[in-house]
């Protein structure tokens, strides 16, 4: 059977850095509440008329091709990421394929928010396997400063969330050595509500009123204490899962790479683990949440610095609104 394997990263964040300072001005919080809750300094926003997420996917996909030393006419399919696509319909896939000399080649979206990069690569491997596809190529992109409101009402979400892109070069594999061991993938909907963006939705006849905008039902909602309840004890289990399934001991990671929600939760996984500092990433301080761009902004880092090299065990894991949660062992 064939196996895939991670062959190429790339990422792009917009230019335009917003700091904690920035966002003192703009509502009422502070540098200190935002980095004690969320170890958060700064994060990117997109410059409209600019960046959007088909071609901040793109800018980060010609990096990831460039890396795997192919073209975007070697690639077999397109798995976009994203819970802030361009427009409601189509969806970011197809307006990445005309980004770049792709063929015509199909394009899925994948719609499961912070855990939408795992749920991806799973995809890709899975094609992979089959042996149905060769080269797939992987993006998680967001434009999220346009969702949330730069208000005391939106601050929730306004000083966690941020703007960028991340791509990965899934390719097929023969060897023993290098590849994706296992992906786990879990939801649990009876918490869709618990962190959601309601409106405009296709529940109501009318998608959009003045009265659900008055009422702020068009921004997204989040019970922050509970997602930081589930997300401790979904990532720790689904840690444990992956690890599990290929017989290793939480002591064989070299390198985890947890979705970037919030470092109070890296931090309390790492601890549950007992795993020590240098093996556990987090890039939050510069970039915020950014939803499904995180992982592969992480892996693209970490590999770019040799942090990650051949033959290390990587684990990635995720969790986020619906709830769902995923985690990835990969021998790199
Ligand atoms: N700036 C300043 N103060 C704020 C604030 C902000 N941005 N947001 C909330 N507050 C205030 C609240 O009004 C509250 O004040 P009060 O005690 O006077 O009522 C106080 O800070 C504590 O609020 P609370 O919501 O209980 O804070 P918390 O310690 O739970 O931290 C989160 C809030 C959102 C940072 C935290 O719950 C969290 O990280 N949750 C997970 C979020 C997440 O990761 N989501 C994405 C999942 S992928």
């Amino acid at each position: 059977m064939h196996s895939s394997k991670i062959t190429g990263l790339g990422f792009y964040v917009p230019k335009t850095i917003v700091t904690n300072q920035d966002l003192e001005k703009m509502f009422d919080t502070s540098d200190a509440w935002i980095t004690e809750r969320s170890g958060i300094k700064e994060r990117r926003f997109f410059t409209e008329g600019k960046d959007t997420v088909s071609n901040m996917g793109a800018r980060a996909a010609t990096i990831a091709l460039e890396n795997a030393k192919l073209t975007p006419k070697d690639i077999d399919f397109i798995i976009f990421a994203t819970l802030s696509p361009d427009y409601n319909f189509p969806g970011a896939g197809v307006l990445l394929q005309r980004e770049l000399p792709f063929r015509e080649i199909g394009a899925l979206d994948i719609r499961t928010q912070c855990t939408g990069f795992i749920y991806a690569l799973s995809i890709a491997d899975q094609f992979i396997k089959t042996g149905m596809y060769q080269n797939i190529l992987v993006v998680g992109a967001e434009v999220q400063s346009n969702i949330f409101e730069m208000s005391t009402r939106g601050r929730d979400f306004a000083v966690l969330f941020g703007d960028g892109a991340g791509a990965a070069v899934v390719q097929r594999t023969k060897g023993e050595g290098s590849k994706i061991l296992s992906t786990h993938l879990h939801s649990e909907g009876k918490y869709a509500e618990d962190l959601m963006l309601e409106h405009p939705g296709s529940k109501l006849k009318n998608r959009m009123t003045p009265q659900l905008i008055s009422e702020g039902k068009h921004l997204p909602f989040m019970r922050g204490n509970m997602v930081f309840k589930h997300a401790v004890t979904r990532f720790s289990e689904v840690i444990d899962e992956c690890l599990q399934a290929n017989n290793y001991k939480i002591e064989d990671i070299d390198m985890l790479v947890p979705h970037q929600a919030n470092l109070r939760i890296s931090k309390a996984v790492q601890d549950k683990l007992n795993l020590p500092d240098e093996k556990v990433y987090n890039n939050i301080q510069k970039y915020g949440n950014t939803t499904a761009a995180t992982i592969p902004i992480c892996l693209s880092e970490l590999t770019t610095a040799k942090q990650v090299k051949e033959g290390d065990l990587v684990c990635l894991a995720a969790f986020g609104s619906g709830f769902t949660w995923a985690s990835a062992l990969i021998r790199w």
